[in-house]
């Protein structure tokens, strides 16, 4: 009888080498940034109680409504994967009272989210993001000082082609009056929007500016700007913020379109997009989101973040810089038991001075062994015969020279830790 194998699930994905080197490169620079900037990581479950989402990110917005992993366990919880960080992170900082007589913190989580969306390219059903949050701060330095953070981890992964968006979605002051404004216009043009709109454009009317479908394009294109009717306090913050990413000249967009897909945020909202990814520009997104602590039930305390999303990322930057495959520095080709055993010696020594060496124990042929170790692409290659070990000596072979010489067993360390 054929066994039939299993295969992942739809929209998920298992990360190989050797991308999975430019995954560990990443989080790397992202951590020495974040850290150095007063960011500390935390770690929270990947599973939360429902309410939390529906309550942070909004009744109405896709995510809620059509994209979370919802079930009941065996207790009668309604629990959901989490899709996004941000809503755990607040509830941690709650929870543990962490405003405590210091409100100004700052985290960093990275891990893997779940959204039910359809699979394409850049859109996956499990993905990870790379979050970055701050409480405590009004200023508007804070968010000039994460967009710069942003594009500063950028510029050291040497990403191209990404462009930064912002844009100001106003406070509980200006924004109620411009969605009156907003709604009126829509009401206006109703027969020409998608049915998804139709949908949401009492609840949330702001998410039609966005919408994706060509007649709504068309009937919004008039549309009244959020970013026109700022209140004075929302407005100088959204200056102050671009006055500092004008100092430090970072090249962004002001782009009145960008309202985001969760309902959190506030004032500043910020995208980093690109156009290598087909349909799936946006490879980082975040804002401000200064009612939400309070909204689930912590004290008055503004907030600010952002999310990478890192399979977006490694994407964008292996098409530039495809990664390559790990290499050992040195692989050993003993031939016979009693060089096996050497081999095996020599390896551990190595590891010991940081050089990464790799032996064949399959004690095949020196002609199929040499084969491996071009494949493997080990700049050097030591070969351990019976005839060279008696002497006492090994056979060490520079690839790229093909330069080949003896050298005694008692200094083979010594002279492979030498360039
Ligand atoms: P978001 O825009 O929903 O924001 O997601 C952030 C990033 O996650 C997106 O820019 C994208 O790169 C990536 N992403 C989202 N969905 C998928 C998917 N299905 N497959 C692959 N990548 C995806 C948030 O999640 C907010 N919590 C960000 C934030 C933090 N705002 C304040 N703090």
């Amino acid at each position: 009888m054929e066994i039939k194998m299993i295969q992942l699930i739809r929209g998920f994905k298992d990360i190989l080498q050797p991308e999975a080197g430019l995954w560990q490169h990443i989080e790397k620079e992202a951590r020495k940034l974040f850290e150095i900037h007063g960011y500390q990581e935390i770690r929270l479950p990947i599973l939360e109680k429902t309410e939390l989402f529906a309550r942070s990110i909004g009744e109405t917005t896709d995510i809620v409504e059509k994209e979370m992993y919802t079930f009941t366990d065996r207790g009668g919880d309604t629990l959901t994967l989490r899709p996004e960080a941000t809503a755990s992170v607040v509830r941690a900082y709650i929870q543990h009272k962490l405003s405590g007589t210091e409100p100004v913190r700052k985290f960093y989580t990275i891990g893997p989210m779940f959204r039910r969306e359809r699979p394409q390219k850049g859109r996956y059903r499990q993905f990870y993001q790379i979050d970055v949050e701050a409480f405590g701060i009004a200023s508007p330095y804070i968010d000039a000082q994460m967009i710069l953070m942003l594009a500063t981890l950028m510029e050291r992964l040497g990403v191209t082609g990404i462009s930064a968006h912002i844009n100001s979605l106003g406070c509980p002051d200006c924004r109620p009056r411009y969605r009156e404004t907003l709604t009126a216009f829509i009401e206006a043009r109703k027969e020409q929007l998608c049915e998804d709109c139709l949908r949401r454009k009492d609840k949330n009317p702001l998410r039609v500016l966005d919408c994706k479908s060509e007649s709504c394009r068309k009937a919004m294109a008039e549309a009244p700007e959020l970013l026109d009717e700022l209140c004075a306090p929302c407005a100088e913050h959204f200056a102050v913020v671009r006055r500092e990413l004008d100092r430090r000249s970072l090249a962004y967009k002001v782009d009145k379109r960008l309202v985001r897909g969760l309902d959190y945020y506030t004032r500043t909202a910020f995208e980093l997009q690109t156009d290598m990814l087909g349909a799936q520009s946006s490879v980082a997104g975040g804002g401000r989101y200064d009612g939400l602590v309070k909204a689930l039930g912590g004290p008055d305390i503004p907030a600010i973040g952002f999310a990478i999303g890192f399979d977006r990322l490694v994407e964008v930057i292996a098409q530039t810089r495809p990664p390559e495959e790990a290499r050992p520095e040195v692989f050993f080709i003993p031939l016979g038991e009693k060089a096996m055993e050497k081999a095996f010696d020599f390896c551990m020594q190595l590891a010991e001075k940081k050089i990464a060496a790799e032996a064949d124990y399959s004690g095949r042929s020196l002609k199929a062994l040499m084969k491996r170790a071009d494949r493997l692409a080990a700049p050097r290659v030591v070969i351990l015969g019976e005839t060279e070990l008696q002497k006492g000596l090994a056979t060490v072979k520079t690839m790229a020279s093909g330069e080949q010489e003896d050298i005694p067993l008692e200094n083979l360390v010594e002279r492979l830790s030498l360039p």
